[in-house]
């Protein structure tokens, strides 16, 4: 089967009629452990994957956007720098490209227009970062085309805007900022305050294992948005911005004033931070035994204080602990309701975690999961020689 560079360069030769000038790419995400905490201007701990999007572009003279994507083949879509009209549900991939351009257009950068093709292999709706990773190949290749020597933070931040004003779902700057600054073997601690980060070496003697649950979300959207109300009731209660200054004496003294539901958000939230912060230490150190037990401990307080589990995620954390015990860590990963669990699991347990995974899941759950080997990647650029190699 082809490579995923000639993959590319053929969609984009069918579609346009020549070769693309250059090819980019950008990778999926995974967090390892900080969750819902970005959007507090709390720390998040994630890590770019070996999946990727990968664009083939080539510049245009005028305004004009043209793209395609091996989704959906000889279906074009186009739109002029600057007119990007409403988001259209029809358009599904289509709208974080327009976000893009829309949100540049606003903050009153000025491109060129583009020819461009799409290929990837982040899988879609598993909650590993697809939309992200599209965002940022696009934008990486409309900053490095037109030399706007934008900061690869910066082209995050303009993802970030596009997604949430364009497209309308209002996610933090987590898998934007991972997408675009990864970096190979290691995950970013980042700080969403000040939006600093910090690289993290992951051990060689740990495998990163990512289990999809293949649960539906449902209702994810909503539930996500409600999260968010939640949090922001209780900074409100306390007259702070976000709840990354709120110390947790502080909450547990409001208990009584404050709804049950928002106590046990706010109190995820803040405990998350600390966990967050000392699976970075635990992580650089090498001191599996913690992270294993920081992990667990996240993974209860998203079940339950946020409230983001399912059964069939609690299911496979449980089986892969029962493995793993304090030669690795597991937790559910990402948005929540459904989606994937993450495992940073001793190599020579590699092997027992995807048996144990494939002979009790689906017996329990009635549900066949999905399991990827990964490895901590770089971050989003320009792929240097392959479209060469044709
Ligand atoms: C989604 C959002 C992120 C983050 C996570 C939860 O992936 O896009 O910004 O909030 O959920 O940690």
């Amino acid at each position: 089967m082809a490579n995923p560079a000639q993959r590319v360069n053929k969609l984009f030769v069918q579609t346009f009629g020549t070769n693309a000038d250059d090819l980019y790419l950008a990778p999926g995400r995974v967090n390892l452990i900080g969750e819902h905490t970005d959007y507090n201007d709390g720390f998040v701990l994630p890590a770019a994957i070996n999946f990727h999007t990968i664009i083939a572009v080539r510049n245009r003279d005028d305004d004009l956007f043209r793209a395609v994507s091996s989704a959906f083949p000889g279906k074009l879509y186009t739109w002029h720098f600057g007119q990007e009209g409403q988001m259209n549900p029809d358009q599904a991939w289509v709208n974080y490209l327009k976000g893009f351009t829309a949100a540049m257009a606003a903050s009153g950068l000025k491109t060129k227009g583009m020819d461009l093709a799409v290929v990837g292999d982040v899988p879609v709706g598993a909650g590993l970062s697809s939309s992200a990773a599209l965002e940022i190949a696009f934008g990486t290749a409309i900053n490095d085309s037109n030399q706007l020597r934008l900061s690869p933070l910066a082209v995050a931040q303009i993802a970030q805007r596009g997604e949430n004003q364009f497209v309308g779902y209002c996610g933090g700057i987590m898998d934007q900022m991972i997408s675009a600054l990864g970096m190979q073997d290691h995950a970013l601690l980042i700080d969403c305050e000040d939006l600093d980060s910090e690289p993290v070496s992951i051990p060689e003697s740990l495998s990163l294992i990512i289990v999809n649950s293949n649960v539906a979300r449902g209702q994810v959207e909503a539930e996500y948005q409600k999260r968010r109300q939640e949090c922001e009731f209780v900074a409100d209660h306390f007259g702070i911005e976000t709840l990354r200054h709120l110390e947790l004496p502080a909450l547990e003294a409001a208990q009584d004033q404050l709804p049950e539901v928002n106590y046990r958000r706010a109190r995820h939230v803040l405990t998350e931070n600390r966990r967050t912060q000392h699976a970075a230490h635990a992580l650089q150190d090498g001191n599996i035994s913690k992270l294993s037990e920081l992990m667990a401990q996240s993974h209860a307080s998203m079940r339950d204080d946020f409230d983001i589990s399912t059964p069939e995620i609690d299911t496979l954390v449980e089986i892969i602990h029962q493995v793993v015990g304090d030669k690795g860590g597991v937790r559910m990963t990402g948005r929540g309701f459904g989606g994937c669990v993450v495992a940073l699991v001793d190599h020579d347990l590699t092997d027992a975690v995807v048996d144990a995974v494939e002979q009790q899941y689906q017996a329990k759950t009635g549900i066949e999961a999905t399991v990827y080997l990964c490895s901590a990647s770089d971050g989003a650029s320009r792929m240097d020689d392959e479209i060469y190699d044709l």
